[in-house]
């Protein structure tokens, strides 16, 4: 890559595989480093151009080498893929395009043998339309029994020509849409907060309740350490749908003021919670729920980590934190104080398979909203300034404690694919919005392997389900993998240095620093990124342990470069 070599004291020797077994205080979950893999991007096996289970099989060892503790795959399930596999028709079988049942099997078998755990994805707010039970609801007519598992309404208006209330999809357009009764005759309106083909359930039935919780014995009998609950805070709406105005951000809570939507964070969610972890916790093993849920503040997501319910909850308010000292200090310090007044591990994340790649987000102007995708009409982000802040993000992330979360291709360096041709879009988002917004595409892209290889070591054809950029080519694991200072081998270092030194189950102490660079201790390794625009020099008697970028010349820690340092004094543990 372009950066050149860090200083020799960076570079590891680790083995793959050995640094791994350096045992950590508590259960596996408080510290743990979880890599997601998105399954039809990581690895393709038989050559349609979409990545399957035999395909992330044969690449576990490089998750061995990376050195994390776990996977998460995104949903593999029976789907007509309105949404990517997050419309789920069979929550009890792996969709051909992925594979068979058995080779989740072999997976799972597989990860435990080079003792990777697994969380698998679980989409309880909403099933696909294909659904064995939503037909069942369409046939039923209105007030049939079946359709009570849905949220179904009359419209309003003459005739019920009108959506039941003013709701928006988060991916564009109204949040419902109207059916056709057996009769032929258009009927009611069935709730969708995400796409038409992903009803809602209505959590308040029973049968989905009971549905639930034998969908979660299923895979937990099948060895499964856990699961990302998708939309963990919309299962339960206000029982009135009350109209809603305000939907800037229809996907996240409200902000310290200001009523709550009446579709997100309900405080009927947390019973569900609690049930589902009096099922784990029958099971033997350390098994996790993981909550996807977009609630701020962190306070209010607090709750859903409490002692008696889900084990870990998606930062995403770190994620969303801008890049600058003062917003990274508040956050790091907001997030740590909200998990430890209920005792759960503090959880830190900066991609996924819904947001622009951190490599491309940071180098937007500092304080941009998250934007929803970017297209090659869009001003391009610069990719240099966006790697080097990436790196620097990265490294401070991995050292703070807690369980920290990755997704795949960040190891690489990946930037967003923000020139990806409109014709090749799959996100819903991309037509649900009129065209207003480009969506989720970029980010989803299959990763490189092999510089050289047919669909950069993707699988065996030359095309995938996303077209590749040929930039792909010089981020490809085989350009990178025994490179010092190349991105991967950064990400490696990172881990090991984490693992060996406890930083997953440390302390933060933060030290006195100048404007515009976080300096604290974490055990007995000091921790600075600079965010401001001169070069820092070293604390007097620091020995430089990593970086995420080479020092000056002076030996000064560069704008935008965060380091790893030791520095002897007694006392600190
Ligand atoms: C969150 C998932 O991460 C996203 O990809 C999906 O579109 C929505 N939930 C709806 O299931």
């Amino acid at each position: 890559m372009s950066e050149s070599p860090l200083p020799a004291t960076t570079s590891t020797g680790a083995e793959p595989g050995v640094a791994r077994r350096v045992d950590a205080p508590g259960p596996w979950w408080r510290h743990a480093v979880i890599y997601q893999i998105y399954p039809r991007s990581f690895a393709d096996s038989d050559g349609d151009g979409i990545g399957d289970l035999p395909g992330i099989i044969a690449r576990l060892d490089h998750l061995v080498e990376l050195g994390v503790d776990a996977v998460w795959l995104s949903p593999f399930y029976p789907s007509p893929q309105a949404d990517a596999g997050y419309d789920v028709a069979d929550y009890r079988d792996v969709d051909p395009i992925f594979g068979r049942l058995a080779d989740a099997d072999q997976l799972l078998a597989a990860a435990r043998s080079r003792g990777l755990r697994v969380i698998v994805d679980l989409v309880p707010n909403h099933t696909s339309s294909a659904h064995p039970w939503f037909g069942a609801a369409l046939a039923a007519g209105p007030g049939g029994r079946e359709r009570s598992r849905y949220v179904f309404r009359d419209g309003r208006g003459p005739d019920g020509a009108e959506p039941p209330n003013d709701w928006q999809s988060v991916f564009g357009g109204p949040a419902w849409t109207r059916v056709t009764e057996p009769d032929g005759r258009p009927g009611q309106w069935y709730l969708h907060l995400f796409d038409t083909g992903q009803p809602d359930l209505n959590w308040d039935h029973p049968e989905v309740r009971a549905e639930f919780v034998d969908i979660l014995r299923y895979w937990l009998d099948r060895g499964v350490d856990g699961f990302r609950v998708d939309v963990a805070h919309g299962l339960v709406k206000q029982a009135d749908l009350a109209d809603w105005k305000p939907q800037d951000e229809p996907v996240s809570g409200p902000g310290t003021e200001g009523p709550r939507p009446p579709m997100w964070d309900q405080d009927g969610v947390h019973e569900i919670y609690q049930d589902w972890r009096r099922v784990l916790d029958s099971y033997p093993g350390e098994r996790i729920l993981v909550a996807e849920a977009w609630v701020q503040p962190a306070e209010r997501l607090a709750a859903y980590v409490r002692p008696d319910e889900m084990h870990q909850a998606f930062n995403f308010e770190y994620l969303e934190a801008s890049w600058s000292a003062p917003a990274q200090y508040a956050v790091i310090t907001r997030s740590l104080a909200a998990s430890a007044a209920v005792g759960a591990p503090t959880t830190w994340v900066l991609s996924n398979h819904d947001v622009i790649r951190h490599a491309t987000r940071l180098a937007l102007p500092i304080g941009t909203p998250r934007p929803r995708g970017i297209g090659v009409d869009d001003p391009q982000p610069d990719p240099v300034l966006g790697l080097r802040r990436a790196r620097a993000a990265t490294l401070l992330m991995l050292s703070l404690p807690g369980s920290a979360y990755l997704y795949q291709g960040e190891e690489l360096g990946l930037p967003e694919h923000t020139t990806l041709p409109d014709e090749s879009r799959q996100d819903p988002t991309w037509e649900r919005s009129g065209h207003a917004e480009r969506g989720r595409d970029g980010c989803r892209v299959p990763i490189p392997w092999e510089a050289d290889a047919p669909s950069y070591g993707f699988g065996p054809a030359d095309a995938s389900w996303l077209p590749q950029p040929t930039l792909w080519a010089e981020y490809a694991l085989d350009r990178q993998r025994g490179v010092p200072g190349s991105t991967y081998e950064v990400y490696r270092t990172s881990l090991r240095l984490r693992r060996e030194r406890g930083l997953g189950t440390g302390t933060v102490y933060w030290l006195e620093s100048p404007d515009g660079v976080l300096y604290f201790r974490n055990g007995a390794l000091r921790v600075l990124t600079n965010f401001g625009a001169d070069p820092v020099e070293l604390p007097e008697g620091a020995e430089l342990v990593h970086a995420s970028g080479p020092l000056d010349p002076d030996g000064r820690v560069p704008t935008d470069v965060t380091v790893w340092l030791r520095l002897d004094e007694a006392g600190e543990d």
